[in-house]
């Protein structure tokens, strides 16, 4: 009662009392007051910095990030893919791969067309119909160059080999007829080219190879391709026409 230690008078005390105990006005140090509103001010940062700006570099994505590198050391083995339908269906038929273009996709993708290509803010990619692609080959091109002023981006900026390994699992999608929000959009198309394992590789018959004419050569009533010069050497990935 005689001296407290801060000099109170008993006008200082609040009027509250609970079994007796009574207690001073004392607001919190300032210096602790500002730990507080850091703290506040930080975990507001943080919130629109990671969870809505999606700006920084999370856990998640610096994992995806590892995995996506990880895929292009893979790329090694394959070389640069051509962006050609003969690549295409050659790779609709390589499911390790498949699952290259299938991780491009939950990255890039799965947001406007659904986890599963069922179609969300774009088109449905697992029924027949389609908007801007009659060939297999046209999916490349929606995929690198946008389609819809934008509304469907460029993937420029994607590796070349990730756009043609998304672009064959877009086709492998085709047919599972998921049911989607939206309706069927765009005109049906023919079904995909039937894919002939090798087929474009195998030198014409008569090429001099024998070793490699397990299967019989499809007829070729217009003679030779022109590119017949190329068909002795090791296949390469890119082995094509033009
Ligand atoms: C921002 C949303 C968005 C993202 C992300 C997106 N798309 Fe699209 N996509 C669309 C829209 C919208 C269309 C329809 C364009 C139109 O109306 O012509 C479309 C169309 C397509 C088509 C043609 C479908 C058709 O019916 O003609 C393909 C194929 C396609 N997208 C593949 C992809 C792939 C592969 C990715 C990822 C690399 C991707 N999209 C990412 C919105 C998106």
């Amino acid at each position: 009662m005689s001296k407290t230690p801060a000099a109170h008078s008993m006008d200082d005390l609040l009027d509250h009392e609970y079994d007796g105990i009574r207690e001073y006005d004392n607001p919190c140090p300032g210096w602790w007051q500002w730990i507080f509103f850091f703290t506040f001010v930080f975990a507001l940062a943080y919130f629109f910095y990671f969870h809505v700006g999606h700006a920084g570099i999370t856990v998640e994505k610096s994992y995806e990030n590892a995995v996506a590198n990880n895929l292009r050391l893979r790329f090694a083995e394959i070389g640069e893919l051509k962006l050609d339908e003969p690549t295409l269906l050659k790779y609709m038929h390589e499911p390790e791969y498949l699952k290259v273009g299938r991780s491009v996709f939950e990255q890039n993708c799965q947001q406007c067309h659904g986890s599963d290509g069922q179609g969300l803010v774009g088109p449905n990619l697992t029924d027949d119909f389609y908007k801007n692609v009659t060939n297999v080959g046209d999916i490349l091109n929606v995929v690198k160059n946008g389609a819809a002023n934008g509304s469907m981006p460029a993937w420029g900026r994607l590796h070349p080999n990730e756009i043609l390994l998304v672009s064959a699992y877009v086709a492998t999608l085709r047919g599972e007829n998921l049911p989607g929000p939206r309706g069927p959009e765009g005109k049906k198309i023919p079904p995909w080219p039937t894919y002939e394992p090798g087929g474009d590789e195998q030198p014409d018959a008569g090429a001099g190879k024998t070793e490699s004419d397990a299967k019989p050569q499809p007829p070729n009533p217009d003679g030779h391709k022109s590119d017949v010069g190329t068909a002795d050497k090791e296949p390469t990935p890119d082995v094509g026409k033009k």
